[in-house]
């Protein structure tokens, strides 16, 4: 391995840091890769400000953790040579989105928590961004599952729990899943998996729940399915379990999928926003 001249800095004290010293539009040699690499399971979030990011590099550079997920929603005015990019923005051009999940707020949520083999990481880079809002907000589900009271994790020990994403007509977020069942609306995926799951790289253990998309225990009544969700929820999204990110442009953020969830604050609709994101696959929860 070669030598580094990767810098690690925290972003706030349970997760996220900033990668310094690394420009991506230029090759990334195997030390910095493996610096880059060993700071994204110590902190589940890394940030890479300033870059000039194209699709090609941006892609390249996602390869590198593993194989790429086809995107679902490339209703964008992407190249068609990456099928594994799509655009985040609320852009409309001639009436028609240039991108997915457009408009205001999202509720926390893990990517693809309602398929069978969810998505590993995600790499999102900022291409134009509003003067306020539009954040992204970032959860450590290592330090929320540690810090759960011990009867809250004997109930929830081995149970799997149902998660929904319904989609709204312009491919953004529909209700919360809590909010939707039992009823599961017919354009509505779901899958079941562990409420805690274990990471294959740290070993560590992890909520896998959220309130986004997950709607109740599997076995359980529905009302002591909505109290322990509902308390695990609140948990979970404490404020020192999070960083919030104020997004400037030329941003790279990537996030484990695994031990992290997200959320993003509202934004004016009159302003335009605009990420490229590229998804790299992940491995069946257990
Ligand atoms: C996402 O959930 O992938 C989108 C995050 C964002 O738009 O900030």
């Amino acid at each position: 391995m070669g030598q580094s001249a990767v810098g690690v800095h925290k972003l706030a004290p349970e997760i996220g840091a900033e990668i310094t010293g690394v420009d991506l539009s230029q090759p990334v040699g195997e030390g910095d890769f493996a610096a880059i690499t060993q700071a994204f399971h110590d902190h589940c979030v890394i940030l890479l400000r300033g870059q000039q990011l194209d699709e090609p590099h941006q892609v390249a550079f996602a390869e590198r953790f593993g194989p790429l997920a086809r995107a679902v929603n490339r209703n964008s005015g992407l190249s068609q040579q990456y099928s594994s990019s799509f655009l985040i923005s609320n852009v409309r051009e001639n009436g028609q989105l240039i991108g997915a999940l457009p408009d205001g707020e999202m509720l926390f949520h893990s990517d693809q928590c309602y398929v069978e083999r969810p998505c590993m990481a995600a790499l999102l880079y900022s291409i134009e961004i509003p003067s306020q809002g539009g954040d992204t907000l970032f959860a450590n589900m290592y330090r929320a599952y540690e810090t759960l009271p011990q009867e809250l994790k004997a109930k929830i020990d081995g149970a799997k729990a149902i998660n929904i994403f319904e989609y709204n007509e312009e491919g953004g977020y529909g209700d919360a899943a809590m909010d939707l069942y039992p009823q599961i609306p017919p354009n509505a995926k779901h899958y079941a998996h562990p409420i805690v799951r274990t990471h294959p790289v740290t070993g560590r253990k992890a909520l896998y729940v959220n309130r986004g998309m997950t709607a109740c225990i599997e076995g359980l009544a529905r009302a002591e399915s909505d109290e322990i969700l509902r308390r695990i929820f609140d948990h979970q999204e404490r404020p020192e379990f999070q960083y919030v990110h104020r997004w400037r442009v030329g941003d790279l953020i990537m996030w484990d999928n695994r031990c992290t969830l997200h959320a993003r604050s509202d934004f004016p609709a009159t302003e335009r926003r605009i990420l490229r994101r590229v998804t790299v696959l992940g491995e069946v929860p257990a």
